[in-house]
C-alpha cells in the first residue's frame, strides 16, 4: 500500500486507528505431534495426536492476533500444518477445531449467539493412513463408501453429546474434515440458519439438513425451541451406494427423555 493509491490513503488511515484502539495481542503455544492411539470405534488404531489429543487442542482466537504455534514433528514423516492435507494422514487425525472470532468492534449481520459449538465430522476408515496412502501409490482407490462417520473424533454413535438450554440461540460450526465422502449434517426437530461460509457472511437462508462437502465449514444458528428432550444429531453419506451414519445428542438441559 502506498500513499500514490488514493484509496490506500483512507485504509491506512483506518488500520493505524484500528491498531491504535486494539492492539494485537501474539500468543505463544507449543505442540508436540506424535502418533498414538485413537479410540473412534471400540477398537484402537494408531493415529495422529497433538499434544496427546484428538481431536487436537482448540484454539480460541481474534482476528488481528498473532499466534505463533512451536510445533515438534515426533512422526516418521512430514506433517502439514493443522488441516493436514498431505499423505493421507487427514484419515489418521492431526486436525482440531480453530475458531476466530470477531473483534468486538466489528458488527456482524446476526446476535451474539449464547454459546458456539464446532462439529468436525469426517468419514473414517479402518486401515491406517499409510495403508491407504500405499492404495493410492499403487494407482487404487480409497474404498468408498468409508467404514464410518466421525462427529468430533467419535464414529459410535451416542457417545459424543452438548448440553444447551430452551429458548437460546447457539452457533454451530461444521466442517467437513473427511478425505472423499460428503456428508448431510441435520439436527433431528431443528431449523438451522445458514449465516456464513469459509469466513464470509452469507443471505441467511433457512435449512432442515445441510451437505457439507470435503474442505467446507459452514456456520449455522440454531434455536432451542423444541420441548425439552434428548435430540439427535446426524451426519450421514451422501452420493455413496451404502450409507453410514452416526449420531451425536443434542441434550436440552432440562431434559426428559429421547426422541427419536
Ligand atoms: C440424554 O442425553 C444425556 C447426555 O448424552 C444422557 O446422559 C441421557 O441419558 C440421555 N437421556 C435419554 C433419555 O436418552
Amino acid at each position: 500500500m502506498g500513499w500514490w493509491l488514493n484509496g490506500g490513503v483512507w485504509m491506512m488511515i483506518a488500520t493505524t486507528i484500528i491498531c491504535f484502539v486494539e492492539a494485537e495481542d501474539t500468543f505463544f503455544y507449543t505442540w508436540r505431534i506424535t502418533y498414538g492411539d485413537i479410540y473412534a470405534f471400540s477398537n484402537p488404531q494408531r493415529g495422529i495426536l497433538i499434544n496427546g489429543q484428538f481431536p487436537g487442542p482448540e484454539i480460541r482466537s481474534l482476528t488481528n492476533e498473532n499466534l505463533v504455534i512451536n510445533v515438534h514433528n515426533d512422526l516418521d514423516e512430514p506433517f502439514l500444518f493443522y488441516f493436514p492435507s498431505l499423505g493421507v494422514q487427514k484419515a489418521a487425525g492431526g486436525f482440531g477445531d480453530l475458531r476466530i472470532y470477531n473483534l468486538p468492534s466489528v458488527p456482524v449481520p446476526f446476535p451474539e449467539p449464547a454459546g458456539d459449538f464446532t462439529f468436525l465430522i469426517c468419514d473414517w476408515y479402518h486401515k491406517d493412513h499409510k495403508t491407504l496412502k500405499a492404495l493410492l501409490d499403487k494407482g487404487r482407490k480409497i474404498p468408498s463408501p468409508s467404514d464410518g462417520v466421525m462427529i468430533n473424533g467419535h464414529a459410535l454413535s451416542r457417545t459424543y453429546s452438548i448440553t444447551v438450554h430452551k429458548g437460546k440461540t447457539y452457533r454451530f460450526r461444521i466442517s467437513n474434515v473427511g478425505l472423499q465422502t460428503s456428508l448431510n449434517f441435520e439436527i433431528l426437530g431443528h431449523q438451522m440458519k445458514l449465516i456464513e461460509v469459509e469466513g464470509t457472511h452469507t443471505i441467511q437462508s433457512t435449512y432442515t439438513s445441510l451437505d457439507v462437502h470435503v474442505g467446507q465449514s459452514y456456520s449455522v444458528l440454531v434455536t432451542m425451541d423444541q420441548p425439552p428432550h434428548n435430540y439427535s444429531i446426524v451426519a450421514c453419506t451422501r452420493f455413496t451406494g451404502e450409507e453410514f451414519t452416526i449420531q451425536a445428542t443434542l441434550h436440552y438441559s432440562n431434559s426428559k427423555g429421547q426422541r427419536p
